[in-house]
């Protein structure tokens, strides 16, 4: 694997945004801009990173494992992320998961497969008022996630699928 030439123009830009001596402060941008490109964050693309940023491997490593908006393997064209952290499971979060992984016949953290969900767990997503809730795509936010409600987001989810 290597850095394409656009790739490597678009770090710039991130680079740019921070004195000379800190560039790595721009590896959270960096890898977000791998994970666009390629769908994930490779082992390979973290390295390629930490070399660009001239930083330890070790560095990059520990931001993409702490956030779980980076996907450290391939996943499907929708991910669900589920917050199971304390308000959400108070309000029947882990119901939300089994829910979710029964009505698509997943495991957590795995991918249905024709490829289109990938289910997991996550942390605190800040909207605890509406727990339990759930992010789709890192994006889009849902909230008040009863079984019924999640049975019209993967039937509207499926309409959608390529
Ligand atoms: Fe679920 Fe905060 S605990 S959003």
């Amino acid at each position: 694997m290597m850095l394409s030439d656009s790739t490597k123009a678009r770090f710039d830009c991130e680079v740019a945004k921070y004195p000379a001596d800190q560039k790595q402060s721009a590896v959270m941008a960096c890898l977000a801009i791998v994970q666009q490109e390629q769908g994930f964050v490779s082992r390979e693309a973290e390295d390629l990173i930490a070399q660009y940023l001239g930083m330890p491997p070790i560095a990059v490593y520990e931001v993409t494992t702490f956030y779980n908006m980076y996907n450290q393997q391939p996943v499907g064209q929708f991910k669900l992320n589920v917050c199971t952290n304390l308000p959400c499971q108070l309000r029947d979060g882990e119901k939300a998961l089994k829910h979710l992984c029964h009505k698509l016949d997943v495991e957590e953290g795995g991918t249905t497969a024709d490829g289109v969900f990938t289910v997991q767990k996550s942390e605190c997503l800040g909207a605890c008022a509406d727990a339990p809730v759930m992010l789709v795509n890192d994006r889009q936010m849902v909230s008040f996630m009863s079984p019924e409600r999640l049975d019209e987001l993967v039937a509207m989810l499926k309409a959608q699928a390529k």
